[in-house]
């Protein structure tokens, strides 16, 4: 299994790692489209995940106000001749080198997406920007570069090197303007308030924005699976290796585009991580993850011909601020004048995770093995929401569980799935 595995976890190794891509810009595989008049065209995971298991399924696009056009999945019904009405709409927001096929990963009956449609509920898919569906912009061509972009220096020198504008983002843009954008508008097309279900990073996104006090009025019930916010504690030695050490050195030849995980620059970098003591790249899948207790092995090929997905190396380096400053705060443009420029202080703004209101019901479910939602990291969270409604927090915690188990694990339909599903019936 880890040897099968292994090109991903290399790649994944880099997922919240400060990431170098050594100043050359990568060719951009995947679709781009520039205008949002293909709204309802019928390509992409409809076809090749989902309409094959003979559900419904129906592409969606929606623009953010920064202009990304993002495609939405949504399974309205399992079956073609059920009724559609008033099904409680659920949001799947995916992590970060992934895209919605996360959710479609395991067989039918047991992925969460068709699980979720096969237990009545109104499936939603979300794709974060600059994943293979969701690469359109307004004016923007993913590929797009520029070289001495201006003379003001954005982040550090780097910006001087090569500066991609479409990749200008960090998760903070996905917190104000992709969730924002996704979840009004499944909010507009049900009427509804949703569910919302996050892995990994797609948790950190919804605590943040609710930790804001925004997009309460749309949200019923957040799930967090393998729960990322703190990560100061993060025990994968593979991933601290890399934010701890290469970010410093890093920046000063790393730009403003896109992350490639399968590209050659990600490859090097990794090499050279795997010589670094103390990092033990003969099992990189759980060296890095955490030993997942319960991989499916059947869909490792279905895992390979879709994932992993790009990313912006702005994100990756705010991520590895994260682990290497034990932080969950907004991007540090690491000079104070910057900060002060972007943010009128010295210092990035936090988000805190105390300020998550108390009777937002909420399911966490942590992993006793993963080495990237460390349980030390998910107990500084549960401890942020001490004071929440009891009846209003479920926490689940599988002792045997990493990370990949959650989207990837056989017995996830009953160890996790189950139970996330009867949560969302009491909501
Ligand atoms: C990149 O994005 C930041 C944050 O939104 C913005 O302040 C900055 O002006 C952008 N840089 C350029 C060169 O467009
Ligand atoms: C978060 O907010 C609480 C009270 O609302 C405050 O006591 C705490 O210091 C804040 N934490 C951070 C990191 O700002």
């Amino acid at each position: 299994m880890a040897n099968a595995l292994t090109p991903i976890i290399l790649v994944f190794l880099i997922s919240v790692s400060a990431a170098g891509t050594r100043t050359k810009l990568y060719p951009v595989h995947g679709q781009h489209r520039t205008s949002e008049s293909e709204s309802y065209e019928d390509d992409g995971i409809c076809s090749s995940m989902v309409e094959k298991q003979g559900y419904v399924c129906e592409e969606r696009k929606v623009t953010t106000r920064d202009g990304y056009i993002l495609s939405i999945q949504r399974i309205p019904v399992a079956r073609p001749e059920e009724k559609a009405r008033n099904k409680p709409p659920v949001l799947l927001q995916h992590g970060v080198l992934m895209d919605g096929i996360t959710w479609l990963l395991l067989p039918p009956h047991q992925s969460l997406a068709l699980l979720l449609a096969d237990n009545g509920f109104d499936v939603w898919i979300a794709n974060t920007r600059g994943t293979k569906y969701s690469r359109g912009h307004v004016s923007l061509a993913p590929t797009d570069a520029v070289k001495f972009p201006s003379l003001r220096i954005d982040i550090s020198l780097v910006s001087l090197l090569v500066f991609q504008a479409y990749w200008n983002w960090s998760w903070d843009e996905l917190v104000a303007y992709d969730l924002p954008a996704t979840l009004q508008y499944v909010h507009d097309q049900t009427g509804q308030k949703l569910h919302y279900v996050g892995h990994s990073l797609g948790t950190l996104v919804a605590l943040a924005a609710l930790s804001k006090d925004q997009l309460l009025n749309m949200v019923r019930s957040a799930a967090l699976l393998s729960p990322i916010a703190h990560v100061g504690q993060l025990t994968s030695p593979l991933a601290r290796n890399a934010a701890e050490n290469f970010i410093a050195e890093t920046l000063y030849w790393l730009g403003i585009h896109e992350f490639v995980p399968r590209g050659e620059a990600v490859m090097n970098l990794l090499k050279d991580i795997c010589k670094k003591p103390g990092v033990d790249c003969t099992n990189l899948l759980t060296s890095f993850t955490g030993e997942n207790c319960c991989l499916s092995s059947s869909i490792v090929d279905v895992f390979l011909d879709h994932e992993p997905q790009s990313t912006s190396t702005k994100n990756m380096i705010h991520l590895a601020q994260m682990i290497r400053d034990g932080t969950i705060t907004m991007y540090n443009y690491g000079d104070e004048n910057e900060n002060i420029r972007h943010y009128g202080k010295p210092y990035p703004p936090a988000y805190n995770m105390t300020t998550i209101p108390n009777d937002l019901p909420l399911f966490v479910s942590y992993g006793g093995q993963d080495a990237l939602s460390d349980t030390k990291d998910v107990h500084l969270l549960l401890d942020s929401l001490k004071d929440h409604d009891g009846d209003k927090l479920v926490v689940q915690y599988r002792d045997d569980y990493a990370h990949a188990d959650y989207v990837m694990g056989e017995n996830a339909k009953q160890a996790v799935y189950d139970p996330l599903i009867a949560f969302f019936r009491l909501q």
